[in-house]
């Protein structure tokens, strides 16, 4: 007999339809994170800020339940939630334009092979469904070890005028430290094992 998926109840969008981002969870505004992993930058961002309404999409169905399950045993349940969804598809169901404040990426895409671009989280239709959902003058912050990746992204982004690079040292989008007072796993273990850890983030122009 097979045996049952533990993970078969993990948490899910609604199968069909827009979903409104702020149905989601509790909060004067959204901060979405794509691809939480196990999932530690959740928690502390919904412990340091408080306001904030908290949406994770991890679309491994084990780590989207452990980490969602995570927040609500320690009462963090309405203001933080994850689940388990390929953000690719995800993303473009969500509504309204414009009501998202911030969008997380941490250490995505550890994909080398030709035939895996197509994984790719960091890309040019997810470049375009951030522009969407960000409102005005909020932001889109990724962190990555590999350098490489770290100029792809720059570079890709900067096809994009409607955002606009919100580094240290403007017009670069480059940040020498996480300003959001939470960490997540990957990025622990990077600064814990010397890795370089490069920072980039922009900001939805007003206006366009
Ligand atoms: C290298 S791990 C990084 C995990 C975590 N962000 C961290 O920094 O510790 C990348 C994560 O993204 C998730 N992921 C990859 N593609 C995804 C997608 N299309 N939608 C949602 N999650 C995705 C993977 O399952 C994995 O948990």
């Amino acid at each position: 007999m097979p045996r049952p998926n533990p993970y078969e109840d993990a948490p899910r969008l609604a199968q069909e339809g827009p979903i409104d981002v702020r149905s989601l969870a509790q909060g004067e505004w959204v901060e979405l994170e794509i691809g939480p992993g196990r999932g530690w930058f959740l928690v502390e961002r919904a412990e340091v800020e408080p306001r904030a309404a908290l949406v994770g999409f991890e679309v491994r169905r084990k780590w989207a339940t452990i980490v969602d399950r995570r927040l609500a045993s320690r009462g963090l349940g309405a203001r933080a939630r994850v689940f388990a969804e390929d953000a690719g598809m995800a993303l473009p169901r969500l509504v309204a334009d414009a009501s998202v404040r911030r969008v997380f990426v941490h250490f995505p895409d550890p994909w080398w092979k030709k035939r895996h671009q197509k994984r790719l989280v960091v890309r040019d239709r997810f470049v375009e469904e951030v522009v969407r959902l960000l409102e005005p003058g909020g932001e889109l912050f990724v962190q990555t070890d590999v350098e490489e990746r770290a100029d792809a992204y720059e570079t890709l982004v900067s096809y994009e005028p409607r955002l606009v690079p919100s580094g240290d040292a403007p017009p670069s989008p480059r940040l020498a430290e996480n300003p959001y007072g939470a960490r997540s796993p990957r990025e622990r273990r990077a600064i814990t094992d010397g890795l370089p850890v490069h920072r980039l983030r922009w900001r939805r122009a007003v206006q366009g």
